[in-house]
């Protein structure tokens, strides 16, 4: 008889040992020492890779729960839009992203969804243009097992990109729309994140940006929650301990940056316009 752990993931695993303590009275202290070796290893190339394990079993649970809301006669929303819509491939782009792209005069519109998790959460349908939808992420071959797992066929696939590293796989200016959510503050260099961006969006078309306001705050710098982003008199300032940058100023020669900080839903929102004509050095600057 096969062991039922042969057919489980080690995160799985993880989490309902993770469970199991949770009633112990040692968790505690146990979450205390678990902190403190996580303070350790912030920064470093394992603490990295470990946070991305940990990102994996995120993931596992959240399409275990989208499935399970399939039986569910109304769709519970996760964010903007609910888990479900993710895959619905007539999803209409919504009018906040339409509005960086319904002026162009192409009918084919080429956007990138940067760390778009397993099922990007763009609309993939436009009432007068072809939507062109490349969904990128550090995880996708993960992602593409756990897909399996649960016998999803995702409207758009994610393929794997590093938001650092984007002019590896596409060319400058390839895209009318570069758009991350809840993603860059996950990288190891948001800034240099960023930039790559600017550097793949075509010239006076836009990167945008939707974060949780101080994310790595409240997740206590936990796991791939690195960066705090906020807004500061106008400003978009990325923060990580001692380091502070503010971008509007640092990217001002490549593009225009607005930064609003949404106070309802704890959202800092910036839009980039690349300028015309610039000329981008594709690893510079960043934070490293
Ligand atoms: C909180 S999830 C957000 C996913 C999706 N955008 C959403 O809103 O549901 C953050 C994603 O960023 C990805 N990520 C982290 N660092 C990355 C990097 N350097 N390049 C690309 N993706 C990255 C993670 O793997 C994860 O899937």
């Amino acid at each position: 008889m096969v062991p039922e752990c042969a057919h489980r993931s080690p995160q799985s695993m993880l989490r309902t040992a993770k469970d199991y303590l949770k009633g112990t009275r040692f968790f505690p202290v146990l979450k205390c020492i678990l902190r403190l070796y996580r303070r350790l290893l912030y920064g470093t190339h394992v603490g990295r890779r470990l946070a991305l394990w940990e990102s994996v079993s995120f993931w596992d649970q959240w399409l275990a729960e989208a499935l399970a809301d399939r039986d569910h006669p109304t769709r519970e929303t996760f964010g903007c839009i609910s888990r479900l819509d993710r895959l619905d491939p007539n999803l209409p782009l919504s009018d906040y992203h339409r509005r960086f792209i319904d002026h162009l005069p192409e009918q084919d519109i080429f956007v990138l969804d940067v760390g778009a998790g397993p099922l990007t959460t763009l609309g993939k349908v436009h009432p007068f243009k072809r939507l062109h939808i490349t969904a990128t992420d550090v995880l996708a071959a993960e992602f593409e097992s756990l897909l399996k797992k649960y016998q999803v066929d995702p409207p758009v696939r994610t393929i794997y990109a590093d938001a650092e590293r984007l002019t590896d796989l596409f060319p400058a200016n390839s895209f009318h729309l570069v758009n991350a959510e809840n993603a860059i503050d996950h990288t190891d260099d948001a800034l240099a994140a960023i930039v790559q961006m600017l550097w793949v969006v075509k010239e006076g078309c836009y990167v945008v940006l939707n974060h949780n306001h101080n994310e790595a705050d409240h997740q206590n710098f936990e796991g791939l929650h690195q960066w705090n982003f906020t807004v500061v008199n106008g400003d978009f300032i990325i923060r990580r301990g001692a380091k502070e940058v503010n971008v509007t100023r640092e990217i001002a020669p490549l593009g225009d940056c607005e930064s609003e900080l949404l106070e309802d839903f704890q959202i800092v929102r910036v839009h980039i316009r690349k300028k015309e004509g610039v000329t981008l050095q594709p690893r510079a600057p960043g934070l490293r």
